[in-house]
């Protein structure tokens, strides 16, 4: 019989993955509105934004400012993407205390997305992780495509747990997998994760699914089944990936919250004032709230 573990830790990643992909450029005010009203609703961990080449992302190209402005709580735990050194410094001088290296368990994903190969991208990150830990700053890892690739197709497990393996010999303290286009149902989750924990401890494995075609909570909760206890979700179900067509947004933190506090597992989360977040997001991008619960709690 399935035993719960009694926590499991939310990745908030709505104010970078969310914002990132969005069409219009969201407002400063906004965005920092966005994670003081997570923070409020008990969320620890936010990834607020990415220092990334804003000619890429021109969505982020405020994370400088974003960092000045700022109000920080001291049990929240802020971090942010960074693609290189050029990246790394710039958080560094965000005072940014935890940072998310990216790659993929493809190549052609990874291609259009940083422009590189995945040896070259874990070759670019050498640096970037060593100036982070002479700066005291933690590095957590992503790989993307574990489910499958836009360009690619059906990627081997083997294949992710290899390029999660070398995040973690990099130096990566937590490694997130990234179903990024959702095409992942729960079996092939499931044998995802056990090929990654071959490798690895798994509580220092994330699970970051995409819900495109509404398979993420299956997914998750299958995944929770072989005792995965970090999960990566963004409210409202904000997000895609400009580099995967097609790719909708991360699960909402809203519906994964609802699930857990079902099943008695504890997050901290305060799922009402959650909702109001969800909805009142939603409202200032003018979309419809991607969260089921959201919508059915409103
Ligand atoms: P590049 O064009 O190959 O870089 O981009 P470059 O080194 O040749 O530099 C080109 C220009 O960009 C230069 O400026 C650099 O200074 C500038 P110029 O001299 O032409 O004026 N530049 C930067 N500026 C600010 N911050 C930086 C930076 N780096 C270079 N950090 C690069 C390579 C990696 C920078 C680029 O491809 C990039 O930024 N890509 C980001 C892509 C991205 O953010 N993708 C989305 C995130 S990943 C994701 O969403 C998946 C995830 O959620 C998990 C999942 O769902 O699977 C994590
Ligand atoms: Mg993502």
């Amino acid at each position: 019989m399935y035993k719960p573990p009694k926590q499991v830790k939310i990745v908030e990643v709505s104010p970078r993955d969310g914002l990132q992909n969005e069409k219009q450029v969201v407002d400063l005010a906004t965005k920092l509105e966005l994670i003081e009203r997570l923070g409020h609703s008990g969320i620890k961990n936010i990834e607020i934004t990415g220092f990334v080449s804003p000619k890429w992302v021109p969505q982020l190209s405020d994370s400088s400012l974003l960092c000045e402005q700022l109000h920080r709580h001291q049990d929240i735990n802020y971090s942010a993407l960074v693609p290189n050194l050029k990246g790394m410094k710039l958080a560094i001088a965000g005072n940014i205390k935890e940072v998310a290296v990216f790659t993929a368990a493809s190549e052609s994903f990874t291609q259009k997305n940083i422009n590189c190969t995945i040896e070259e991208s874990l070759e670019r990150f050498k640096p970037v992780v060593s100036l982070a830990k002479q700066n005291n700053i933690t590095v957590r890892g992503y790989v993307s495509c574990v489910l499958g690739c836009p360009y690619e197709g059906e990627i081997n497990p083997s294949k992710v747990a290899e390029v999660t393996q070398k995040l973690f010999q990099l130096g990566c303290y937590e490694v997130s997998l990234g179903d990024t286009i959702g095409t992942g149902t729960p079996l092939k989750a499931q044998k995802m994760l056990k090929a990654c924990t071959e490798i690895s401890d798994i509580d220092a494995l994330a699970l970051h699914f995409h819900n495109t075609y509404g398979q993420a909570l299956a997914n998750i909760y299958a995944c929770l089944e072989l005792g995965a206890r970090i999960i990566d979700t963004s409210v409202a179900g904000l997000g895609g990936c400009p580099y995967a067509k097609g790719a909708s947004g991360n699960i909402a933190t809203e519906d994964v919250v609802y699930m857990l506090d079902g099943m008695g597992i504890e997050t901290g989360i305060d799922l009402a004032q959650l909702i109001k977040t969800g909805n009142w997001i939603s409202q200032k991008l003018n979309k419809s709230n991607s969260s089921q619960v959201g919508n059915a709690l409103d």
